[in-house]
């Protein structure tokens, strides 16, 4: 049945390609956070619209060595890492007197400067016209690794992936996915929403595939994909944001340390100065999302504030028994 015309894009379930028609029928499918229904596809659980962009993305992404991609689970600070590598890479471009009132940043939500593939540039258009973007280009996704497509992996681009405790991101999912919904459908409720998400039944998820693959491909390839968690970042953004640009093989020059280039930019894509732009408190993306729901409390430890001793311990659980013989602790 066609939906509302008037419903946000982002809601739009029925605007998906026939390619993704013919395949969702055949799907495991679950009740969706946000959207009607979630389908598991290559073994991680997406919305059909963001399916279409998945299947055109894996289909017809041409990944350039010189391309960046961020990585991230849904609601572990990909708005505050995609801020952070756009005001890393066009550094020289904004830097310097005078030139800070021009900054992008301070008139456009992150998610317009580093567009995701698969829930953007994929599901508006089929081939995008992204070879003339000059490099290096920067893209978002929360692909999975062994969905990400081919060439990738196989190309010498590089990955910066980004993590956060399952009970911060859990919380935060909660409170995004339910600022989303359209009011007629109700709130998610907590309990609800942490059972699905132990269970795997997350946007993306399950949570702990998402991270232990990057976690593998990071160990394995360290010179390809660095891995990264919130909760360091807001630990020592410093040293951080350093590492990040040497990763990217842009490290800082003596000069930039001098100056205070890596304080301009924390400051720069800090939770105070973002979330309180006029940008960020009124304006929508193009898909209807309004910018302020990205930017709640950016702490590390919220989940204190919503989860009982039990719950907590139960999500700790399971992610012990995930992480089992990874060597990784969240
Ligand atoms: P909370 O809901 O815990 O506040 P994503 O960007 O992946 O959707 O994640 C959103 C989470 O990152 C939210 O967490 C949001 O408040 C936080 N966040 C947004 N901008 C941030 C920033 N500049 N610094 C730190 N955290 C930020």
């Amino acid at each position: 049945m066609a939906q509302s015309p008037s419903l946000p894009k982002y809601l739009q379930d029925d605007d998906v390609s026939q390619e993704c028609r013919d395949l969702l029928p055949s799907l495991p499918s679950e009740q969706g956070w946000v959207g009607t229904t979630l389908h598991l596809y290559q073994g991680f659980w997406v919305g059909p619209r963001h399916l279409k962009g998945v299947l055109a993305c894996q289909r017809h992404f041409r990944a350039q060595d010189t391309d960046i991609l961020l990585v991230t689970t849904p609601k572990s600070g990909t708005t505050w890492l995609k801020a952070i590598l756009f005001a890393l890479l066009n550094r020289t471009k904004y830097s310097g007197s005078g030139s800070q009132g021009q900054h992008p940043l301070l008139n456009h939500n992150p998610h317009d400067l580093v567009p995701f593939l698969e829930l953007k540039l994929y599901v508006e258009q089929d081939t995008p016209d992204l070879a003339s973007l000059p490099p290096p280009r920067l893209f978002a996704t929360h692909l999975p690794y062994q969905s990400l497509p081919q060439p990738v992996r196989d190309s010498k681009c590089k990955l910066v992936y980004l993590c956060r405790n399952p009970k911060d991101t859990c919380v935060s999912l909660w409170h995004f996915t339910n600022k989303l919904r359209p009011k007629e459908r109700g709130e998610n409720s907590l309990q609800e929403s942490l059972d699905r998400f132990c269970r795997g039944v997350s946007l993306f998820g399950p949570y702990w595939d998402h991270v232990l693959g990057y976690h593998k491909a990071s160990s394995e390839t360290p010179e390809k994909v660095l891995f990264l968690k919130y909760e360091d970042m807001k630990e020592d953004p410093y040293a951080n944001l350093r590492r990040l640009a040497g990763f990217l093989e842009c490290p800082f020059s003596q000069e930039e340390l001098r100056e205070g280039m890596v304080d301009e930019i924390l400051r720069l894509c800090s939770f105070d100065n973002l979330s309180g732009l006029e940008v960020n408190k009124r304006g929508k993306l193009a898909s209807g999302e309004e910018n302020k729901a990205f930017f709640r409390r950016g702490e590390v430890g919220d989940w204190v504030n919503y989860l009982s001793v039990d719950i907590a311990e139960k999500i700790d659980r399971v992610g012990e028994e995930k992480l089992h013989g990874s060597g990784l602790k969240l």
